[in-house]
């Protein structure tokens, strides 16, 4: 037991004297390393798919800062991709797709089980840095949860209340239920052939959950979440998984047992005391720093990166932002979170 890697301790819910810590979007863009090996891939979705390149900004950050957890360099919407739809990113504005509002756009499709030929650069990523990581890091691999994939798939792009994914799920229910089904089952042949390739942890991002109101929220992110879960827990049964609805606030509450995950990541909306309370007596916890910390640094970071510690120190808990890195944070400033988090 104490031979094992501290991330897979916590998920398997041990308590540990100090949890251990990665980071959401760790490989980017406020790394300079990261922008240069970028520009030498050319952009962003060549970056994704070569393997080389893509395990290289994996490891940057682990090379710079020793952190316990690395996250497979890779995108959400390489799914929606490999199911056939374009996908494109704008400079300086983020992605573009193909829309898909009718039945026929989803008969369009490819299979779930014939997506593996355009991701297998993904695949082969993940074998290197199974090979190349080191010993006592975990490796994460992670897929987009359905809803926040379908929001994007019938909008052609991130919009700020998901309105067109809304809209089609009221107007023409069938075809939106049929996309949700083809993401899942696209999203579950990814996650297990990840774990096949060598991820030995899955996370599922709905970063949108938090638009989903009542019924709705049961029946579009914990469900299909939950299915996820099945469907891998039906291979891979001792994989742990990490589930990340975002923006849920109080529905946190009961999340484990719902989804089925062993791990809950929760955003920023919630306080570590209250998710001591409510969320980690049901398992292991990820999270919650806000990540403007990362830009402004100072006493503010290191006694909000204290007191979240302390409040989840009497159960497994995973340090980590409550969303991702941006690019203007300074990466001396995750220098001193790491080193709050290690030494007090
Ligand atoms: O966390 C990691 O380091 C792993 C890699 C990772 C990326 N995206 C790399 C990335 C992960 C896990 C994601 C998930 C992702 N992608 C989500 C869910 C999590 C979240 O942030 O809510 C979503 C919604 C996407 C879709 C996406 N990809 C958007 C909306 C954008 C543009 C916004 C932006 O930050 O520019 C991306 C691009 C993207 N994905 C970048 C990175 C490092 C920046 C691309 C660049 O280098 O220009």
């Amino acid at each position: 037991m104490t031979a094992q890697k501290t991330a897979l301790r916590a998920l398997a819910g041990e308590t540990l004297p100090t949890p251990p810590i990665w980071m959401m979007r760790q490989a980017g863009r406020y790394l300079p390393e990261y922008r240069a090996t970028r520009a030498e891939a050319g952009d962003f979705l060549s970056l994704c798919y070569n393997s080389n390149l893509a395990a290289e900004v994996t490891l940057q950050p682990i090379r710079r800062y020793g952190f316990d957890a690395s996250i497979l360099f890779a995108d959400i919407l390489l799914v929606p991709q490999a199911l056939g739809a374009d996908l494109w990113f704008v400079t300086g504005e983020g992605p573009r797709l193909s829309t898909i509002t009718t039945q026929a756009g989803v008969d369009a499709l490819c299979d779930p089980g014939d997506i593996h030929t355009h991701l297998a650069p993904i695949y082969e990523t993940v074998g290197i840095l199974a090979k190349e990581l080191p010993a006592e890091t975990t490796l994460i691999g992670f897929a987009g949860a359905p809803w926040t994939v379908a929001t994007y798939m019938i909008a052609g792009r991130g919009t700020p209340d998901q309105e067109p994914a809304h809209a089609l799920k009221a107007e023409n229910r069938p075809v939106f239920d049929a996309l949700i089904d083809r993401i899942t089952d696209a999203t579950i042949a990814y996650l297990n052939a990840q774990i096949e390739a060598g991820a030995e942890v899955v996370k599922i991002f709905d970063s949108w959950a938090g638009s989903l109101q009542g019924a709705d929220f049961d029946a579009y992110s914990i469900a299909p979440m939950r299915r996820i879960v099945e469907g891998v827990k039906a291979v891979n049964p001792k994989t742990p998984i990490i589930a990340f609805p975002r923006g849920v606030g109080e529905r946190y509450k009961g999340a484990h047992a719902a989804i089925g995950a062993e791990c809950i990541a929760v955003d920023d909306g919630v306080s570590a005391e209250w998710v001591a309370e409510h969320v980690q007596p049901d398992g292991c916890v990820q999270g919650n720093l806000k990540s403007s910390h990362m830009v402004t640094g100072g006493d503010a970071l290191v006694s909000e990166t204290r007191r979240i510690v302390d409040a989840l120190s009497k159960g497994p808990h995973i340090f980590n932002l409550g969303h991702g890195i941006t690019p203007d944070a300074d990466p001396a400033n995750v220098q001193f979170m790491i080193d709050t988090v290690r030494n007090g």
